[in-house]
C-alpha cells in the first residue's frame, strides 16, 4: 500500500451500551457544520483522512447534509483497504423534526441508510424533543411552521421498530433534558442506549449526566470544544483563561484539556475538525491525564448553555421560552 494510505494501528477505547453491549468508540468525527462546510467533496475527503488516523465512529444526521459524503467515504476506505467492512466502524445518524412522527420514523431512517449506502446504523437518536407539522422543510422562527410536543409514544415504539427490524442496533435521543428522558423511559420497552448533548467545561451537564448515568444511558458530548465557527457556538470554549492556563501548564492544548476533560467524566465524544493536524491532535488524549487541582478548576468555571436552541422557541408554545424547552436545566 502507498505511504499515506495506511491504515493506522492506533485503536480508541470503547466504551459498552448497557443496553445493547454494542462497542462504541469513545471519541466520535463530528459532521456537522454550519453553514455546511465546502462541497460533499470536502468532507468525504476529511472522513477518509480520519479513517487514515483511526477515527472508527462517524456522527452524521440527515439535516447535516452529510450522510452521502460519508457513505461515498466509506465505501472509498473500503476498497482502498483502509477497513475490511463497515462492520469495523459505528455509524449514527439522527431523525429530523420533520420526520418525529409515529409513521415517518422508519422511512426517515431507510433515506438516511440509502444515503449512507448501508444495511443498518449503529445508532439512530432523535434529534431534538419536538416535531414540526408534517410536509414543511426545515425550521425557521415563523410561527405557522412549527412545533407541536412530539408524541413520544407513538415515536419512541417506532424507534423501537427500527431496532427490532435490525435497521439500527440501538437507538437514542439526542438534547434531552432529564424530565424529557424520563417521560421516555416511562413508556420505553427497550430504554435509551445515548442521550447527546452539548457538553464541555463550560456546561458540563453534572445533573443530566449522573441521572443518565443511573439509568444506564450513555451520556454523548456534542460541541466539547464549544463549536467555534458555527452559529450555535463560540470562541468561549477555546478561548476560556481557566483552559488555557491548563493547557500551557500540561504542554497540551486548550482542545486537548477539553476532550481529556469529557474522557474523565465517562461520556463519550463527538469532535468535529476536518484539518489534518488538529485531527490526530484531538486523538492524543488517552495517555496522560488532568490533576485532581486541575479538574476543581475545571469544575469551578461558571457555567451556561451554548447552544441554546431559541430556534425552537415560539409565541403559542409548546416552548414559549427556554426554561420549558430545557425543563429548567438552562
Ligand atoms: P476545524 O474543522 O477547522 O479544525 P466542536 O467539536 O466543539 O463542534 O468544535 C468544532 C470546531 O472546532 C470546528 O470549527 C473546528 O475547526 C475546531 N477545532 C476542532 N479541533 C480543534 C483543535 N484541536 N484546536 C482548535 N480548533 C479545533
Amino acid at each position: 500500500m502507498e505511504s499515506g494510505l495506511e491504515a493506522t494501528s492506533f485503536s480508541i477505547p470503547e466504551h459498552v451500551l448497557r443496553w445493547s453491549g454494542q462497542k462504541m468508540p469513545i471519541t466520535g468525527f463530528g459532521t456537522a457544520s454550519d453553514p455546511v462546510e465546502g462541497s460533499e467533496l470536502v468532507t468525504k475527503l476529511a472522513v477518509l483522512q480520519a479513517i487514515k488516523l483511526g477515527y472508527r465512529h462517524f456522527d452524521t444526521a440527515s439535516l447535516y447534509g452529510t450522510e452521502q459524503p460519508l457513505g461515498e467515504a466509506i465505501t472509498e476506505a473500503i476498497s482502498l483497504g483502509l477497513i475490511k467492512t463497515r462492520d469495523e466502524l459505528f455509524i449514527t445518524s439522527k431523525l429530523w423534526c420533520i420526520d418525529a412522527h409515529g409513521e415517518l420514523v422508519l422511512p426517515a431512517l431507510r433515506r438516511s441508510l440509502e444515503n449512507l449506502k448501508m444495511e443498518y446504523l449503529d445508532l439512530y437518536l432523535i434529534h431534538w424533543p419536538l416535531s414540526v407539522k408534517k410536509g414543511i422543510q426545515g425550521v425557521s422562527g415563523d410561527e405557522e411552521y412549527f412545533i407541536f410536543p412530539m408524541d413520544f409514544s407513538s415515536v419512541w415504539a417506532a424507534m423501537e421498530d427500527c431496532q427490532r427490524l435490525g435497521l439500527t442496533k440501538s437507538i437514542g435521543v439526542s438534547n434531552f433534558s432529564c424530565k424529557k428522558v424520563a417521560n421516555i423511559l416511562a413508556i420505553a420497552k427497550i430504554p435509551p442506549a445515548v442521550n447527546q448533548v452539548e457538553v464541555n467545561p463550560l456546561w458540563q451537564q453534572n445533573k443530566l449526566r449522573e441521572f443518565c448515568h443511573a439509568n444506564g444511558i450513555l451520556l454523548s458530548a456534542y460541541s466539547p470544544l464549544g463549536a467555534i465557527g458555527t452559529s450555535w457556538g463560540s470562541n468561549r470554549v477555546l478561548e476560556c483563561e481557566v483552559l488555557k492556563e491548563i493547557a500551557e501548564a500540561k504542554g497540551k492544548t486548550v482542545a486537548q484539556v477539553c476532550l481529556r476533560w469529557a474522557y474523565e467524566q465517562g461520556v463519550s465524544i463527538i469532535v468535529k475538525s476536518f484539518n489534518g493536524e488538529r485531527m490526530k491532535q484531538n486523538l492524543d488524549i488517552f495517555n496522560w491525564s488532568l490533576s485532581e487541582d486541575e479538574l476543581k478548576k475545571i469544575n469551578d468555571i461558571p457555567q451556561s448553555r451554548g447552544c441554546r436552541g431559541e430556534e425552537f422557541l415560539s409565541k403559542n408554545g409548546p416552548f414559549k421560552t427556554l426554561e420549558e424547552l430545557w425543563d429548567g436545566e438552562i
